[in-house]
């Protein structure tokens, strides 16, 4: 077991600027076929993010990796979602046809209004920004990636949870028809997440409904996923049709699975090691070197403080 402990390194107060933001909210939901424009599906999504004019808005996060975002290439072929095969070329290869129109999005449990709202009346009272961030997975490899999406705790607030949701839990569309890899056993389907409410409300926390600018490719899980930069990618629940607010710990797919592996947290640590590997270290992308992993992914100064007096050894 490695126990260095890599130096933090907290976003520094300048990357809460004044950045650029895709001001194209009503392309990009023409675009989405969400003011009835006609659908523009995954031809988009070869389309590089350049063609649209950015104009000058307000975003939070990630000003200075900017030089470092992964290719919209590499963004959109090299993915997890096992739903499609567990390739990491699969969900490019196998979501082509991935039918993410109509679309309905749930919501239930100890919340005041729960309902029943279409993609379009989910996204449309919120104001779409860009936040490049970090995107660590658990697997020691590593991108960044300039989301399109709007902050979860926005959300939340609009549909009042009650005094007694202490979790948030989202799922997965369940369509082994479409989705060829949930008729094979490989988890519990349909892949299921969950973060605690102050987790969910953290700013960072978003619903992501685009990447550079354009609508979210498929295989990266359109029409709606959730970010969450602090924690390793499997936390990201793609393609959400369901989103739960619960009193006790949801049960996720992947702790379901594998628990001694997975655990409900899931934060970056390079302190604390997968049974199988070390998590010290990640590869980007299209480098070869391999880079220290951050603690919180290098989001500490903004989440630490949520895990104070925490284990966060037996908190994994
Ligand atoms: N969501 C669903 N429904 N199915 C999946 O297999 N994989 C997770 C997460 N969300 C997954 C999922 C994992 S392991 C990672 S690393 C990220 O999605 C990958 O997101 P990306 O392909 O956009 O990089």
């Amino acid at each position: 077991m490695l126990t260095r402990i890599t130096p933090d390194h907290p976003v520094r107060s300048s990357e809460i600027t004044s950045e650029t933001q895709y001001e194209s909210r009503r392309q990009f939901l023409a675009e989405a076929g969400l003011i009835g424009l006609g659908v523009a599906g995954m031809a988009l999504a070869a389309r590089n993010a350049g063609a649209q004019t950015p104009q000058q808005g307000t975003s939070i996060g990630g000003a200075e990796l900017k030089p470092e975002l992964t290719p919209w290439d590499d963004v959109t072929s090299y993915n997890n979602f096992y739903e499609f095969g567990t390739h990491k070329s699969d969900p490019a290869e196998h979501a082509t046809r991935f039918r993410t129109k109509p679309w309905t999005v749930k919501v239930e449990g100890l919340v005041s209004k729960p309902g029943s709202y279409s993609l379009e009346d989910f996204i449309k009272p919120h104001k779409l920004e860009e936040r490049i961030y970090r995107h660590r997975c658990v697997e020691a490899w590593s991108m960044v990636i300039p989301w399109l999406g709007f902050p979860m705790a926005d959300f939340i607030k609009s549909v009042q949870p009650l005094g007694s949701a202490k979790y948030v839990e989202f799922t997965t569309l369940l369509d082994p028809q479409q989705m060829p890899g949930q008729r094979s056993p490989v988890l519990d389907w349909p892949y299921v997440e969950g973060l605690r409410l102050d987790e969910a409300m953290n700013p960072l926390t978003i619903f992501a409904v685009g990447v550079y600018g354009k609508m979210l490719p498929n295989q990266n899980g359109a029409p709606l996923r959730h970010v969450i930069p602090w924690k390793y990618g499997f936390k990201s629940c793609k393609s959400i049709v369901k989103i739960r607010f619960t009193e006790g710990m949801p049960k996720t797919a992947w702790s379901v699975a594998n628990p001694s592996e997975y655990g409900f947290f899931a934060n970056v640590n390079p302190t604390v090691d997968h049974p199988r590997w070390s998590q010290a270290k990640e590869r980007r992308i299209g480098e070869f070197r391999r880079r220290d992993t951050l603690m919180f992914n290098g989001y500490a100064q903004q989440v630490a403080s949520m895990y104070s007096g925490m284990d966060l050894r037996r908190n994994y």
